[in-house]
């Protein structure tokens, strides 16, 4: 007891014997000698898990030192100079492999130290670090994969929190961590990804894709993804809703498909009928739609044109009954492709009731038991709302473009596209970086995932009419089309 000093007398003297004890907790002072010990160790043990961790830079920092020893400073100067040669070499060379070695794990590297000097403030401020037994408690920061315009983040949930919570606070994390969005996608249970955009990789104007040499009905290129891979659609088997306001770019797509099928159709492989109440549209393909297809404008006309497909599609399905589950197009039995633009002008907004009902119902069969027999419908929608929507149901792949309101990108993609990132009425309204950007559901992935179509021109679809329609009648795709 000798070595402390300072109060030893735990209860105060006081000189009143009616007083009620007051007490204070004795004060032992360390000596500073032992804080000196105490710290020193701790910082040893640091860096010794520090030089473990990072055993790349350990060699890096070795061979400096040898150099050094073995030829003094102007060995390190030769040192220094050959390996920037060679990463220069490398990055001529083969600038793929510079870009896996050396800038991939570069950015990572710095986006991990960006979002890790911010990662506990950002998490107390925005509420996702919960006190358990009085102890502030982190979802801990994980691998980030850093992309040119997009980093995936891995976190570690805390016990009892949900990726809801997350995906609640999408936008304080974005702003936190100072990037244009937050996307939350879950990956196994305890873990969600964080999709942090820093840069809208979207907000070029795609040019047309090439042609396709042998097009495949399951993955037609159409656009990007925001991952900067290539945004293909699936038409065999199935239906695909295009919704998105005025000037969203619908026709982007619908153009994009047609594009993309154009050696198949030129083939005898695919149909095209092409639905187009507004004349705006797809009158610019008229001829090509009359050539490897059908064309039609009129209400009238085209409630003609879906019943004569129902009735072909059933007559195909009594002819495929017992025998084919899955449809082959062959010349003889097309792959069927019914192209509706504003699809609303012939339900929703049609004036004449029995018109209506025919188109309906038509739209409706086509739909319901066109996909095993080689029908597939493609309809563009100007407004989601409910009532319009009837008929989105009936259709398994939607895409939503830009839309008005906030409620609608989930009436189009279903219930929660919204937190989970489907901002459709966030994609700017200006057609040079918002035109043809939407949002999609892919089969594999419950989670929205953001794509912009290639920009068909009238130029484009002048030369495919061209290509298709010529006097020889032979396709041949233009040499730098092929692919
Ligand atoms: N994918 C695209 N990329 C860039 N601009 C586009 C794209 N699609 C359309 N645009 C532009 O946006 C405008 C509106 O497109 P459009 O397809 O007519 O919209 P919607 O049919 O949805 O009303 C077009 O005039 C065109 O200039
Ligand atoms: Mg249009």
């Amino acid at each position: 007891m000798r070595d402390f000093t300072g109060e030893q007398i735990a209860q105060v003297d006081n000189a009143d014997p009616f007083a009620a004890p007051v007490w204070r907790s004795p004060v032992h002072r360390t000596p500073e000698w032992i804080i000196w010990l105490v710290q020193l160790i701790r910082l040893l043990v640091r860096v010794i898990w520090f030089l473990i961790r990072h055993p790349l830079l350990d060699a890096a920092a070795g061979v400096v030192i040898v150099t050094w020893a073995e030829a003094g400073w102007p060995g390190v100067v030769v040192l220094v100079n050959v390996t920037v040669a060679a990463l220069v070499t490398l990055r001529l060379w083969r600038p793929d492999w510079y870009a896996r070695l050396v800038t991939v794990p570069l950015r990572c590297r710095w986006r991990w130290l960006v979002y890790r000097r911010r990662w506990q403030a950002v998490m107390a401020i925005s509420g996702l670090a919960p006190l358990y037994r009085g102890r502030v408690t982190l979802p801990v920061l994980g691998k980030v994969q850093a992309g040119p315009c997009a980093d995936l983040v891995t976190v570690r949930l805390v016990s009892g929190q949900s990726p809801q919570a997350f995906a609640d606070r999408a936008e304080q994390l974005a702003h936190g961590f100072g990037v244009r969005s937050c996307r939350i996608r879950t990956a196994r249970p305890g873990v969600v990804v964080l999709e942090l955009v820093r840069r809208d990789a979207l907000a070029a104007v795609i040019p047309a894709l090439p042609v396709p040499a042998v097009p495949d009905l399951r993955a037609l290129p159409v656009g990007r993804r925001e991952d900067g891979g290539l945004f293909t659609i699936r038409l065999h088997g199935t239906h695909l809703l295009i919704a998105g306001a005025t000037g969203a770019g619908k026709g982007s797509y619908l153009w994009g498909l047609v594009r993309a099928m154009l050696p198949a159709m030129a083939s005898g492989l695919v149909r095209v009928h092409a639905c187009d109440p507004k004349l705006m549209e797809l009158a610019f393909g008229r001829a090509m739609f009359e050539k490897f297809g059908k064309y039609a404008a009129d209400p009238a006309d085209i409630a003609d044109l879906l019943e004569a497909d129902v009735s072909d599609m059933q007559a195909r399905a009594v002819r495929f009954a017992g025998r084919q589950r899955d449809h082959q197009p062959t010349t003889e039995h097309p792959f069927v492709v019914v192209l509706v633009d504003e699809v609303a002008f012939l339900t929703a907004y049609q004036a004449d009731r029995k018109l209506k009902e025919r188109i309906l119902a038509a739209l409706a069969t086509l739909t319901t038991q066109g996909r095993a027999v080689g029908y597939c419908v493609v309809a563009a929608l100007q407004d989601p709302r409910k009532e319009v929507l009837n008929i989105r149901n009936l259709f398994p792949d939607k895409i939503a473009l830009r839309l008005d309101e906030p409620a609608q990108a989930d009436l189009v993609l279903g219930d929660g596209a919204r937190d989970r990132g489907a901002r459709c009425d966030e994609i700017p309204a200006d057609p040079a970086t918002g035109a043809g950007v939407g949002y999609v559901r892919l089969e594999t992935d419950p989670d929205p995932v953001r794509v912009r179509a290639s920009f068909v021109t009238d130029d484009d679809i002048g030369a495919m009419t061209a290509m298709v329609t010529d006097p020889a009648g032979e396709f041949v795709p233009a040499a730098g089309e092929a692919g």
